[in-house]
């Protein structure tokens, strides 16, 4: 299916070549066109062009207006002020757009990009035999749609979990597990477990190994001795963090499924899986001079970070005692996403708190030449999620929040909604779970996507499951809404019909359903995707203001019913496929 014009690119079009033809000195000018609420549009840039021509803009303006090529698509053009342009599209122009898209299923008119490249986005990264908290969450919600954003646009994304699943504290775990071999033991078969129990397992495993390491020397020094058989890549103990691993999987596995989201295997690269690249990424960095020795570490100096004492504070490649850390990892990570994978881009989606640390890293792979002017990496930062009262979200006795907990508690909440606005009863229980499932994570999804991903926000279950206000619900309502006139439209079936006079809300309405594949272009531009839920949110409440003012099923005459239908249907089409591309389910009913 091809893609369609917008009515801004349309118009846009059609102003740049009377300004052309008017000011031919000025070249390809921009009219720089906006949506206006005094008409559809706004032309904002003549009076710059006018003053750097030495012209009159009001005397351009109309110069402009008078070449104009109105045709069908324009219903009014008039000059304003001192040499603005209020523009009006007709209403045949809108439906006509509309319609359009509305033949093509599956992209609604969308464009490609016309230059996509290669991705690799780093993201939904917990660390194993770890729990995961508030802040895995976000970098899960906002990666994935990314994900989905980026390919939608035709960028071909390569996904990599990088997960932590190396370092010392793995001496200490599989020492303890030698030490007390049945604690990962669970009375079913392998493949029963459920990801609580995994979890419950490591967790308690955890607790026991750090108290026996801080308690016992002896315990202690056998834990070091471990870390170093671990590297060694010792058979008997590389099984046993395999174990770990495989059982932190189980436990991920299962919240990501909870979280309604695809984490395919292969994708799940961890630390570990740059082990063999670690040697030669000192090596390279040592050679090139990018990294020099210092207190018998391997070091990379900036000018611009330094420490409260004023010294500099290096990103260390390899430690004094040879051993590498989280630095190490993501340079040999860097080179395999460029080399290897043939990025253009490498994304990723991590806590704010870490951007010292990607800062360094970036400048570090950029010294040594893997990363260029054809291959970026950009950090897409997020903040911190706070509680009601505004500090780091924890539990009352200080502990992190779990987010299994967040999101049962969400679920709970929803479903309560869900059973509450079923006043006839129609739904059966096992519906109102489903439902109650979609509603719950789509509302924890939505809170996280809908505010820019550089800001803190509260995490306020009472707000999210709202009904009213910029909340998933209420879009879900409102795409539910749709559905069920047109399931009571029976025979009739949604029709453009472009000979109709539309009202005002109608048009607003097909205005801004006409910019979706814009607002599109820049979410997926600026890994923007609140810029996306903004979109949608109005979508909704422009729907809902056509919904008060335009009886659909009552209209006066068989057209306007059909064409009202068609609005309706075109209307819920880009609500499904935009929350789609935020993750979010869109139910048929609620
Ligand atoms: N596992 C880390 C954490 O829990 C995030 C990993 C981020 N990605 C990376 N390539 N360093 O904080």
């Amino acid at each position: 299916m091809a893609s369609v014009t917008s009515l801004t690119a349309s118009v846009h079009q059609r102003l740049a070549d009377a300004l052309t033809a008017a000011l031919p000195e000025a070249g390809a000018a921009d009219p720089l066109l906006r949506r206006s609420d005094r008409a559809d549009f706004q032309a904002n840039g003549i009076l710059a062009l006018a003053k750097k021509a030495k012209a009159n803009p009001r005397e351009l303006a109309a110069q402009v207006v008078a070449r104009v090529e109105s045709g069908d698509l324009l219903a009014d053009i008039e000059v304003s002020g001192p040499g603005f342009l209020n523009i009006t599209v007709t209403d045949s122009a809108i439906i006509d757009n509309l319609a359009a898209r509305a033949a093509d299923t599956d992209r609604l008119g969308v464009p490609r990009a016309e230059h996509p490249g290669t991705t690799v986005i780093d993201y939904a990264q917990p660390n194993v035999a770890k729990e995961m908290h508030v802040g895995h969450l976000r970098s899960a919600v906002i990666g994935d749609a990314v994900v989905q954003i980026l390919q939608f646009t035709g960028e071909t994304v390569v996904r990599r979990h990088h997960i932590g699943d190396w370092g010392t504290q793995f001496g200490m775990l599989i020492q303890y597990l030698i030490e007390h071999p049945h604690e990962l033991d669970h009375d079913k078969g392998e493949g029963e477990v459920s990801g609580e129990e995994a979890m419950s397992n490591l967790n308690r495993l955890y607790k026991s190994s750090r108290a026996l390491f801080d308690s016992d020397e002896e315990f202690k020094t056998r834990a070091r001795r471990r870390v170093v058989d671990l590297q060694a890549g010792d058979a008997e103990t590389l099984a046993l963090w395999q174990k770990f691993v495989d059982e932190s999987k189980i436990y991920f596995y299962s919240v990501f499924d909870k979280l309604d989201m695809e984490i395919r295997d292969p994708d799940v690269v961890g630390e570990s899986g740059y082990n063999d690249m670690l040697d030669e990424t000192c090596r390279l960095l040592e050679e090139s001079g990018v990294a020099v020795r210092s207190e018998g570490a391997l070091c990379v100096f900036f000018d611009d970070v330094k420490g409260p004492d004023g010294n500099p504070v290096p990103l260390i490649v390899r430690k004094s005692d040879g051993g590498y850390g989280y630095a190490a990892t993501d340079l040999s990570a860097i080179r395999n996403r460029v080399f290897d994978l043939k990025a253009s881009t490498l994304l990723y989606v991590v806590d704010a708190r870490q951007s010292l640390h990607f800062k360094m890293v970036f400048e570090t792979a950029r010294r040594a030449g893997w990363l260029n002017d054809d291959v970026k990496a950009v950090q897409l930062a997020f903040g911190t999620v706070l509680g009601k009262d505004g500090k780091p979200f924890k539990t009352r006795e200080g502990e992190t929040v779990r987010l299994v907990d967040l999101l049962d508690e969400a679920v709970e909440r929803a479903t309560a909604v869900v059973r509450e606005k079923d006043t006839r009863g129609e739904l059966s229980d096992e519906e109102i779970a489903e439902r109650g499932a979609q509603v719950g994570i789509g509302a924890v999804k939505y809170a996280d996507l809908s505010t820019s991903a550089n800001r803190d926000y509260k995490f306020d279950l009472d707000q999210m499951v709202s009904l009213n206000g910029d909340t998933s619900v209420y879009l879900q309502y409102a795409y539910a809404r749709i559905q069920s006139i047109l399931r009571r439209a029976g025979e009739t079936r949604p029709a453009a019909h472009a000979e109709l006079t539309l009202e005002p809300a109608e048009r607003a309405l097909g205005l801004h359903v006409d910019q979706f594949a814009e607002t599109l272009a820049e979410t997926a531009a600026e890994y923007a995707p609140h810029k996306l839920a903004a979109y949608l949110y109005q979508l909704a409440s422009l729907y809902t203001t056509f919904y008060d003012k335009c009886p659909v099923l009552k209209a006066e005459t068989p057209a306007q019913v059909e064409n009202r239908l068609f609005l309706c249907d075109v209307t819920a089409r880009t609500l499904h496929r935009g929350m789609a591309l935020l993750g979010i389910r869109t139910p048929e009913r609620l």
